[in-house]
């Protein structure tokens, strides 16, 4: 097997081939001075192939070099392509909330389809249900409660912590941190204005927070908007102190000061997207191999 490395691997790529011990091959990419992308393969490939990318900064780039990457290893009479994509982007718009709107990540699977992704692997993606449905490969949605709880664990006493899942959407989420720490969940609900993005939150939380210590658990941040609110929220009703993890921090904007002055302690990101100053990273690469092992290769 061989493991092509896009421009955005994080280490993921190096991660895989040191673990299997399988050659790398990195793409090499450019951008023509118009903007238009550029993508070469420098050494024959055949067989199985693994492309790894993850699809944030700049997730268009990200995704153009994925396609024409595609492409170039079809053009080499590659038929069989595992992706290993630890943060895909455009997973949000998994449905039309509003009349005319595309399903963004039925459109993009699509076109992985075309190019002959035959496996895709992800961490922790938004609506697995959504992948599902639309891609007709295989799927792994890899689910790093462990990684987490395996932190938290070392941090805090799991008889103060509740978890808390910031939406109606992450209770899956918030459910499984919850098991592997032994501990409660709670969740809250969101509600965004599609057209203004502005996030409120209108039901409240029935079970006795008081005195606890509320781990926030999200798939993404990324103007910290989400977290900002629940953490208020949590905060009212007497939280003694707020964590948060979540898989893909994107951090944009102003999000990480917004968090911490909402009062959070601390924020916890998995490196599935480049890092930024200010946040605790949890390395989800050694899950990633061993559910490669286990499950993808066999
Ligand atoms: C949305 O449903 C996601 O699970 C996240 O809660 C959301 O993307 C966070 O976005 P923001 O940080 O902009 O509030």
């Amino acid at each position: 097997m061989i493991v092509v490395g896009l421009p955005n691997a994080l280490g993921f790529d190096e991660g895989i081939c040191k673990f299997f011990n399988y050659k790398l091959i990195k793409v090499h990419s450019k951008i023509f001075p118009d903007g238009e992308t550029y993508v070469r393969i420098p050494e024959s490939v055949s067989g199985k192939v693994i492309i790894v990318q993850s699809f944030f900064p700049n997730q268009n780039d990200r995704i153009m070099e994925v396609l024409l990457t595609l492409n170039a290893l079809n053009e080499l009479g590659v038929k069989d392509i595992v992706g290993v994509f630890p943060y895909m982007a455009y997973t949000r718009q998994d449905k039309i909330f509003m009349k005319g709107e595309p399903i963004s990540i039925k459109a993009l699977l699509k076109i992985f389809e075309e190019f002959n992704l035959s496996y895709l692997v992800t961490v922790d993606v938004h609506n697995p249900n959504a992948i599902k449905q639309y891609f007709k490969g295989n799927f792994m949605n890899i689910i790093p409660s462990k990684v987490f709880a395996s932190y938290l664990r070392k941090k805090l006493s799991s008889n103060d912590i509740i978890i808390v899942s910031p939406d109606l959407g992450g209770i899956k989420r918030a459910e499984a941190l919850a098991k592997e720490l032994n501990t409660d969940f709670i969740y809250l609900e969101k509600f965004r204005d599609r057209i203004t993005g502005e996030v409120s939150l209108k039901s409240s939380v029935k079970t006795n927070i008081k005195n606890k210590v509320a781990v926030i658990v999200d798939d993404i941040i990324s103007t910290g908007g989400t977290i900002a609110l629940a953490s208020k929220y949590l905060k009212k009703r007497g939280i003694k102190e707020i964590f948060v993890v979540c898989s893909h921090g994107l951090f944009v904007r102003d999000s990480i000061s917004k968090i911490k002055s909402s009062g959070v302690k601390e924020i916890v990101s998995l490196n599935t997207v480049k890092p930024v100053k200010g946040i605790t990273y949890l390395d989800v690469i050694p899950l990633v191999n061993m559910i490669l092992r286990d499950v993808v290769i066999g």
